[in-house]
């Protein structure tokens, strides 16, 4: 059986990490959560005080990127593959509000992007990989058989991850999620370097009114009518 490249881009909190490891599960691909990469970087800058609301002394962080050790591994009891941080764990560390706030503006940095793109072509040099991000089909695999942009309304992207952070007992407002669903989405889409646009031959998906299988049994004939086309 062929094995193809699949490249989800989208909006903040569209599911689309969620809809990532269902499609890996089901064809037995490898699973990449590429903003989890930036934000273990941001993580690493909060860190090291490389970042706060009043600075961000971004030649600092570019000095120290040679430093910053990325790596994932795959957990058995939760199916999935967790970051590492310089070898140490930080899957649950990158999912704080504080985190969060920042992470887009790590993002926008040119030289931070080549590095974490350079390691995330290597993922795929083997294809069977379903890659989820903001410029995965337009940067990193621009080539990809399959192309899905998940969009949905702010407002029900801010309450599904209010309701996530709500059952992790992590103390935020309503209020503050949307804010920052906003905020990020404002700055990915604007920034110069690789913004978060609809790639050529995307399948754009607003999920707002989709349950989430209905949006997996959709995808994954997607993929498998691709997959027997290639
Ligand atoms: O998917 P996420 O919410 O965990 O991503 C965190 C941030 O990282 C997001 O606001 C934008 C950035 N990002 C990016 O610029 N490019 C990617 N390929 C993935 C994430």
């Amino acid at each position: 059986m062929k094995k193809i490249t699949i490249a989800i881009d989208g909006h903040s909190s569209t599911g689309k990490s969620t809809l990532a490891k269902q499609l890996a599960k089901a064809l037995n691909y490898i699973y990449v959560d590429t903003g989890a990469m930036y934000r273990a970087v941001t993580l690493y800058a909060i860190q090291q005080n490389f970042i706060s609301e009043t600075y961000f002394y971004t030649d600092k962080l570019i000095e120290s990127l040679n430093q910053i050790y990325l790596s994932f591994k795959f957990n058995d009891d939760l199916g999935f593959a967790e970051i590492y941080l310089n070898d140490e764990n930080v899957d649950d560390k990158i999912r704080s509000i504080e985190v969060s706030n920042f992470v887009s503006k790590i993002a926008a940095v040119s030289e931070i992007r080549t590095k974490l793109v350079q390691q995330q072509k290597k993922y795929g040099i083997d294809k069977g990989v379903v890659m989820d991000g903001r410029d995965i089909g337009t940067v990193v695999f621009p080539d990809a058989e399959l192309k899905i942009f998940m969009t949905a309304s702010a407002e029900i992207r801010a309450q599904r991850r209010f309701l996530e952070m709500q059952e992790k007992n992590m103390n935020v407002s309503f209020d503050e999620v949307l804010k920052n669903v906003v905020e990020r989405d404002k700055i990915d889409s604007t920034r110069k370097d690789s913004p978060l646009i609809v790639a050529e031959n995307a399948v754009v998906i607003d999920n707002s009114n989709l349950t989430r299988e209905e949006q997996f049994n959709m995808i994954l004939d997607l993929a498998q009518k691709t997959i027997n086309i290639v």
